[in-house]
């Protein structure tokens, strides 16, 4: 006689799985800013932080520091973790609007400095839904055949963005750098022969892998968040000379859209492939203000405790949050193999997006 299902994960449909998360690693700069550098110079205080945005301390980097500097440990960290050597890694993905130059890319950069050659290697930019759309890039193309073990970086230096003087997004913001190996899944772990990979068909209950994502934007809110100094707002003196060309925000509404979009697209993922806020271990979302998230979680009715927080160690880290607060969870051993994760962001464009995986 059949047992009764007693889950929605056992009455989910079976997963269909390219690729699979096989290491994790971060770094982030020495330097500690903690709030009390801001009350220094800013009509700002610790408490008013820490109350609207639950970020105590953040981490700049040196001026003579470079994102591929940071980001270069992160890389070897994740590589190793996943029990590989740079050798093997056959792409690189990185997520970053703070890349080392305006061209070559940051992952071509940080190819060379991993010695690695011949890989494929590019930059996306979607801000701070950066490194989600990096690693649902990196899916497909594992799924296609076209790379096996494929680097997906998030990294930035945001501090080189805000005006030191706004109080209302200059103690926002903070550097860093989170890596990650995505490894062809199962038996489809094998070289490319020029077509689509064999995917792995297996229970949402035990299979580990990639299950789904979703990615949404919408430009017609891309003047809430943005920084000038492109094609159609270039850095001049007179721009430099008025403190233009910094970073501008209207904390407001990017904190109501915020909410709506990471809820929106978390519920809409789960229920997709027949899954509840329930059967999700961990909540991985982007970090820029501790009452988003909450706020996020008690709208899908997720128990607090699946929340994971850092944002007040490390302040808003854009493209790196994400990577950044994952690899903290595997190295305390908080999320562990066999888990199933939700990952989710939101950022300027605006952009947001999910993944859903067991670890
Ligand atoms: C920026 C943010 C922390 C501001 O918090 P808030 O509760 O929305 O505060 P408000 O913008 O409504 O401002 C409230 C007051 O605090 C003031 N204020 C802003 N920053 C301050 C600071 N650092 N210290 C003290 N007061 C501050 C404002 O000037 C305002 O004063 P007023 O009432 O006299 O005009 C919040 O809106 C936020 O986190 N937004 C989302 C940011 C984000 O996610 N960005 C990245 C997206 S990827």
């Amino acid at each position: 006689m059949n047992a009764q299902p007693t889950s929605s994960l056992d009455r989910a449909p079976q997963v269909n799985v390219s690729s699979y998360i096989r290491g994790t690693g971060m770094s982030v700069p020495d330097r500690v800013i903690p709030n009390s550098y801001f009350e220094s110079y800013l009509e700002t205080n610790d408490q008013w932080i820490r109350e609207r945005t639950g970020i105590i301390e953040r981490r700049w980097a040196e001026p003579t520091m470079s994102m591929s500097d940071l980001a270069l440990p992160a890389c070897e960290r994740a590589i190793a973790s996943a029990g590989l050597t740079a050798a093997d890694i056959d792409g690189i993905v990185v997520a970053t609007v703070t890349p080392d130059y305006v061209f070559p890319s940051t992952a071509c950069v940080l190819q060379k400095k991993l010695g690695i050659r011949g890989s494929l290697a590019f930059d996306v930019n979607a801000v701070c839904s950066g490194f989600v759309y990096a690693l649902v890039t990196a899916e497909g193309l594992v799924r296609s055949g076209a790379a096996t073990n494929m680097l997906v970086v998030g990294a930035d230096m945001f501090s080189r963005l805000i005006d030191p003087n706004d109080r209302t997004t200059a103690i926002l913001f903070g550097d860093g750098a989170g890596a990650m190996v995505l490894s062809a899944a199962g038996e489809s772990n094998t070289a490319p022969t020029g077509g689509p990979r064999v995917p792995v068909i297996g229970s949402p209950r035990t299979t580990r892998g990639i299950y789904g994502s979703q990615l949404h934007a919408d430009g017609s809110h891309g003047d809430l968040l943005c920084v000038p100094g492109g094609t159609a707002a270039p850095v001049t003196p007179e721009s430099l000379r008025d403190n233009k060309h910094y970073l501008t925000m209207n904390g407001r509404e990017i904190f109501k859209l915020a909410v709506r979009g990471l809820a929106e697209v978390s519920d809409s993922l789960l229920k997709r492939h027949g899954m509840e806020v329930g059967d999700v271990d961990h909540y991985i979302s982007h970090q820029a203000n501790a009452r988003i998230l909450t706020a996020v979680a008690k709208q899908l009715g997720l128990p607090v405790e699946k929340l994971a927080l850092n944002v007040e160690k490390y302040g808003n880290t854009s493209a790196a949050r994400v990577p950044l607060l994952l690899a903290e969870c595997v190295s305390t051993g908080r999320v562990q193999q066999g888990d199933l994760v939700l990952i989710s962001a939101f950022g300027a464009g605006l952009t947001w997006g999910a993944v859903l995986v067991r670890m």
